[in-house]
């Protein structure tokens, strides 16, 4: 794909507006279905996700159809000229299924077979689950493929979790029989078997790690979650079998999550993976805004940081599939959005590449769980309620934002994110169990960036290296071989390379390297980490660098030297005054190695040498504040710059180019004043 290209996601030429929309709860109530038709355009709301928890009204009873109700609000939701997104139910089973069925139901680590309820609970090895789901999603395809108004299909709800029956265990064995092609050895090898006699003798022998059984055994923990993630998309490969062969044209997706009190990636599916089999990715976001330890910025700047994760697994503009248009019900504290802070944290995800702002959900909940989750339309139906009020600003702000659809964001920066290693370094009982922190290290790297506006893409280890001027590869403590001969090639061919402690130290089956560190990472660094300290939170220590003291915490690295030059030295305890960072070249390039978790304005100070440089710059003039973020997505000659405001007091931007507002149309340059929240979309060319 060329840098500026636009990848149109959805097909859609306009910015998607509106959510999930559960009218299945509200079918003995037709005058508030016919009030949403009204409510819909007032909020211009214009998709609505579908039938995502349906299925106990589309199949009442097995084999017992109705989709008699879902035609009707499908046709009214096109005759207001709006789109659907098309769930397939699999998110919730029907309560006869379980019962007739029990197979489908999950079984725990502990091996405790669970009772119906909830949602995102089946076993997704179960025949009949997956028998069920691709009877349903066939109807759903070829009732609805050809519909005007389809405009995507959202594949089942938040994958998630993982299930320990007979089923999943056979499953599993045949996943390692493939995968070590046979050879039990060669799995006894990659798991370190003889460590505790944990040798087998027999495929039957091997089960699922568990808390009251096996749980030590870090290859085996490792490939059990690799086999989760294959197991969920094999189940989602059997929902779409169907709608690809029915209905080729129209995209697919499935909503991602995140982890949420950090806002960190969602840990437990290897996202690289299944973004391969999507079309489009959407997210679920969350952000837990004014909250009360930590402020409004460094929340926008995780909202970033995720953002550019998730867009750059396919390098396209993506979805914001939910969000919530004031409050959650789930948060330990349930607190409503602050006026302003809807529409600036709206417009800070079409900032960072999505195309859509969807909302869970569009009407309030009765009953239930969710009934007090915010929502479009609340309890009390008005148009005068704040909240509905904010989403229909929204609405307005995005009907002016249809140029800038299928935009990108072109990054020379990269960090790299890797589950595996995410895996592996939780796996492993060693350094700090509290302080290991993979996601939020990567954050505090991404954090330069963020503030100075420069664009990232955070990518996986399968992704081309070579487009980016500075790739950054915190703690990637499991390199396979064939990663570390990317990264070296990365730098030979004259990338700049910056690596931390606790990287490269095992290889893709959790074994550790041995006779120090790797060879070729050794000959690109110019250096061999001997030892990692990990500190207690107490301990003191510091990094000299540049005439400037940092504070260190949690790890310090021991290095020795070779052909590396020393950029930083330890100033105490029994390493004081030996290196804590270096600088290589190789190749024709360069590459650095930071030995210690250091204080935040270490990484400002450190990122910004090498912004200089290598001539890094954010996409437009525009200076600012901190709390202040500028991002931009483009479009050839154009850049479409959203400048926002994160912080609680005013603040004065300095634009230096002549831009024009795109929603008052107005010319600017120079000084701008930006109130509390108040974000500005600016067009330049
Ligand atoms: C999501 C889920 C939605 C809704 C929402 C509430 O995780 O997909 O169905 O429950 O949370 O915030």
């Amino acid at each position: 794909m060329l840098k500026n290209e636009k990848t149109f996601t959805t097909a859609a030429d306009f910015m998607l507006h509106g959510g999930d929309y559960n009218p299945d709860q509200w079918l003995d109530h037709p005058e508030i279905l016919q009030e949403d038709l009204k409510l819909m355009k007032l909020s211009n709301s214009n998709t609505f996700s579908l039938g995502i928890f349906a299925w106990s009204t589309l199949e009442p009873q097995e084999g017992d159809y109705h989709f008699e109700w879902l035609d009707k609000i499908i046709d009214n939701i096109h005759s207001i000229g709006g789109r659907v997104i098309l769930a397939t139910p699999s998110g919730a089973r029907p309560s006869w299924m379980s019962q007739k069925y029990p197979e489908v139901l999950r079984v725990d680590g502990a091996r405790v077979k669970q009772l119906h309820g909830g949602r995102h609970n089946h076993c997704f090895t179960s025949p009949v689950y997956r028998e069920k789901t691709a009877q349903m999603n066939r109807l759903l395809a070829e009732r609805y493929g050809k519909h005007p108004a389809l405009l995507m299909w959202h594949i089942s709800n938040e994958y998630g979790g993982e299930c320990h029956c007979e089923r999943c265990q056979d499953a599993f064995r045949n996943w390692l029989r493939d995968k070590y092609k046979e050879n039990l050895k060669a799995l006894n090898d990659s798991w370190w078997g003889p460590f505790w006699s944990h040798t087998f003798s027999d495929w039957s022998q091997i089960e699922s790690p568990s808390p009251i059984g096996e749980n030590m055994v870090h290859g085996l923990n490792l490939d059990w979650k690799r086999f989760v993630t294959d197991q969920t998309i094999s189940f989602f490969e059997n929902e779409v079998t169907a709608i690809r062969e029915l209905t080729p044209e129209i995209p697919i997706t499935t909503n991602f999550m995140a982890d949420t009190h950090d806002l960190i990636p969602f840990q437990s599916l290897d996202y690289s993976k299944f973004a391969k089999h999507l079309d489009v990715i959407s997210w679920d976001a969350y952000p837990a805004w004014h909250n009360d330890w930590e402020t409004t910025a460094n929340l926008a700047m995780k909202v970033g940081f995720i953002n550019d994760l998730y867009r750059s697994l396919k390098q396209q503009p993506f979805l914001l599939m939910e969000s919530t248009p004031s409050a959650v019900n789930w948060h330990k504290i349930n607190k409503a959005k602050r006026p302003g802070m809807h529409l600036l944290s709206s417009m800070q995800m079409v900032a960072h590449g999505s195309d859509s702002i969807l909302y869970f959900q569009w009407r309030k909940s009765r009953g239930s769980s969710e009934k007090f989750h915010g929502a479009v339309v609340d309890h009390d139906n008005s148009v005068d309620n704040r909240v509905f009020k904010e989403v229909s600003t929204v609405g307005e702000t995005l009907e002016k934002l249809s140029q800038v659809v299928g935009t990108n964001r072109p990054a020379d920066v990269a960090i790299l994110y890797d589950w595996e290693s995410n895996w592996a370094l939780n796996h492993a009982q060693g350094y700090g169990t509290e302080t290991k922190c993979y996601p939020q290290t990567l954050q505090e790297h991404y954090r330069t960036f963020w503030e100075q506006d420069i664009p990232v893409d955070v990518i996986t280890k399968e992704q081309e290296f070579s487009r980016y001027k500075l790739l950054i590869v915190p703690m990637l403590y499991l390199a396979s071989e064939e990663t570390i001969a990317r990264l070296k090639q990365f730098t030979a061919e004259g990338g700049t390379l910056v690596m931390t402690y606790i990287s490269g130290i095992v290889n893709e089956h959790d074994l550790t390297y041995l006779g120090g560190w790797h060879q070729d990472l050794q000959a690109v660094f110019g250096i061999n980490p001997v030892e990692t300290d990990t500190l207690y939170p107490g301990d003191r220590n510091s990094v000299q660098y540049s005439n400037r003291s940092y504070e260190l915490t949690d790890y310090a690295t021991v290095i020795e030297t070779h052909s590396a030059a020393v950029d930083g030295i330890y100033e105490a305890d029994f390493y004081a005054g030996s290196p804590a960072m270096t600088k290589n070249s190789y190749g024709k390039g360069r590459a650095y190695y930071i030995g210690a978790r250091l204080e935040e304005q270490f990484n400002r100070d450190f990122y910004q040498e090498l912004i200089t440089d290598l001539s890094l710059q954010s996409v437009l003039p525009i200076e600012h504040g901190p709390g202040v973020s500028v991002q931009v997505r483009q479009d050839g000659d154009v850049n479409y710059a959203f400048v926002m405001n994160f912080t609680e007091q005013e603040q004065t931007v300095s634009i230096h180019v002549v831009a024009k507002d795109l929603m008052t149309g107005e010319e600017l340059s120079g000084e701008l004043l930006l109130a509390k929240y108040e974000v500005r979309i600016l067009a330049v060319k």
